[in-house]
């Protein structure tokens, strides 16, 4: 099974067969019904964004899972119907190595768009997830080099120690296998 500090992009694309196998549904409010794959992470994923999401409302904050794991099959079918430039192309994906979540709020309404980032909610997610082992896997400022538009709805679960390297020297996933 791939790490947790996985470098999957369109230059290091995931196999089609990838499907992790320790998946489980994260007790976290979700867009998505009840039994819904989006709702899955893997295991220390799902873990650690369970305690996230209990520290943002202790803080009063209501983050909601929008979208987790998605397969490879799931992904070319998103795929083949965006024309945003978003969407990565299959085995491309972070969402298919369960490690990567996408977070929104009421505020917006639960849509994933970039006036996330300038909510309550959007900015607990970027101070506070580093802490708990998950980045803001696309920058801004930083598309050239992650492949990806700005994503501040986007986490990636990498392990709390690198995590909070990558986010202490601002470094993307990228410049960090490069070092
Ligand atoms: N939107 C991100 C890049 C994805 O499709 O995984
Ligand atoms: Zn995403």
């Amino acid at each position: 099974m791939p790490s947790y500090t996985r470098l999957v992009n369109k230059s290091h694309p995931l196999d089609p067969d990838y499907i992790p196998c320790d998946l489980t549904e994260a007790q976290i409010p979700f867009q998505a019904a009840p039994g819904d794959p989006k709702r899955l992470l893997r295991a220390r994923a799902a873990q650690a964004a369970q305690e996230l999401f209990q520290r943002a409302r202790h803080m009063r904050l209501q983050l909601s899972g929008v979208s987790g794991y998605r397969s490879y099959k799931r992904q070319e079918e998103i795929y083949r119907q965006s024309d945003s430039g978003l969407v990565a192309p299959p085995g491309c994906s972070e969402h298919q190595t369960g490690l990567a979540l996408d977070v929104s709020c009421a505020a917006v309404n639960y849509e994933l768009e970039e006036s996330f980032a300038l909510t309550r909610e959007g900015k607990f997610l970027a101070d506070y997830g580093p802490m708990y082992g998950f980045i803001l896997r696309y920058p801004k400022g930083k598309e050239k080099i992650t492949g990806y538009a700005w994503e501040p709805w986007h986490i990636r679960y990498v392990t709390k120690t690198l995590s909070l390297y990558l986010s202490l020297i601002n470094l993307t996933l990228e410049e960090y296998y490069q070092l």
